[in-house]
């Protein structure tokens, strides 16, 4: 029998524990991975909220692995990736990689600012592409835990790569609730351009379970950048209505991947930037969002950038074998990088991406888990 005194116990103690907070801290913890081939050693991060946990590595700033509940509450690593450092080391496709100074491609290698000429590496084909054959997906960056997550920091010198001023970037990864954001800042000594993006491959129902054409995504964009033979935008602005780029409502990635359609030739699938509808030029939107059905996982994408790199995986090959003896097939993963438009030093009509001394790029993406019921 409960006594009157205890019952009221009971109902005090089920009070202070129903206005505690739901969202538990985040659990920011450090091990040992590896060495770079210097020697140097290679730490990693792990964030976890007791739903979702997130490793990101010291090489790269990478995301290494992301697992997040399925609907029936199992959880799953959805980033493709490496089981070791020395494997991203040897040879990565910038899996969960931090990318810049400038994300995507710049034509020709080389750009003009202030009257200057500056030329960069030349690693895809006659253009440069994420930063340079020694981008920041390659560098070993300086890291300490913050509340809910990790700090990294890095200096890229003036000349690095080719490109002008002492940039000091700092990338932030935070996990809350449901949700990792990744909070992008830099500072540079010189006038010189910037693009920063993060280079995860996500496939919603596990890295390693097959393709992701049925997966199911919709991205708020009324207009994408069309590029030439060599993924160079042309410089117009295209309506996606009537196309296959229109994903104003949801489409099963593979729906229309196939179609005869000259830019999804000339991008061997969806390899492309979107212009996100926004009603102004700062601020986090809504950028997509994607649901699989068969884990019935969601993902949804935020950012404040102006524009989305929606890229299916084209040249994934089987060549590469991931975690866990996992081979890569053709369109195992999809990327969906926040940036600005590639390109933009050639493109007057484009966002700028020239920052000068005094001024801090900023930007901010925010990735958000879920699930869905049914199929
Ligand atoms: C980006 C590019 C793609 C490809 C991948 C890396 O998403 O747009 O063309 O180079 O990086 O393989």
């Amino acid at each position: 029998m409960v006594r009157p005194g205890s019952l009221g116990a009971v109902v005090i103690l089920a009070g202070l524990l129903l206005s505690t907070p739901l969202i538990a801290a985040t659990r920011v913890s450090k091990q040992p991975f590896g060495k770079t081939p210097e020697g140097t050693a290679i730490d990693l991060y792990e964030l976890a909220d007791g739903t979702v946990e997130a490793r990101i590595m010291t090489y790269g700033a990478t995301l290494v692995s992301l697992k997040v509940p399925d609907r029936t509450g199992k959880p799953g690593d959805i980033v493709l990736g490496y089981d070791s450092a020395e494997n991203y080391i040897a040879n990565s496709p910038y899996f969960g990689a931090i990318v810049g100074r400038y994300a995507n491609r710049i034509a020709h290698g080389q750009f003009q600012l202030d009257g200057r000429t500056y030329s960069l590496p030349k690693n895809d084909g006659e253009n440069s592409l994420h930063g340079g054959t020694r981008g920041f997906d390659k560098v070993l960056w300086s890291a300490h835990a913050i509340e809910n997550g990790v700090e990294f920091t890095c200096l890229s010198k003036d000349g690095d790569q080719g490109y002008p001023g002492n940039l000091k970037v700092t990338v932030r990864y935070t996990l809350v609730g449901n949700a990792l954001r990744i909070e992008y800042s830099a500072t540079t000594d010189k006038d010189t351009v910037v693009n920063l993006s993060n280079h995860s491959y996500f496939n919603l129902a596990g890295e390693g379970s097959g393709d992701i054409l049925q997966e199911r995504l919709e991205i708020h964009a009324s207009r994408f950048t069309p590029v030439d033979s060599t993924l160079i935008p042309t410089g117009a602005l295209e309506a996606v209505a009537g196309t296959p780029f229109d994903f104003r409502t949801f489409h099963a990635i593979g729906e229309r991947i196939n179609d005869k359609d000259e830019q999804l030739v000339r991008g061997k699938g969806y390899d492309h930037n979107w212009v996100l509808d926004r009603k102004s030029a700062s601020g986090l939107v809504e950028a997509a969002r994607v649901q699989d059905p068969a884990s019935g996982r969601t993902l949804r994408v935020l950012t404040t950038q102006p524009g989305l790199q929606f890229y299916s995986g084209n040249f994934l090959d089987g060549s590469i074998v991931g975690k866990g003896g996992h081979v890569y097939a053709h369109r195992s993963g999809f990327c969906l990088e926040t940036q600005h438009f590639p390109d933009s030093p050639h493109h007057a009509n484009f966002p700028s991406t020239v920052l000068r001394p005094g001024e801090r790029y900023h930007s901010i993406t925010v990735f958000e888990f879920g699930t869905t019921e049914g199929k």
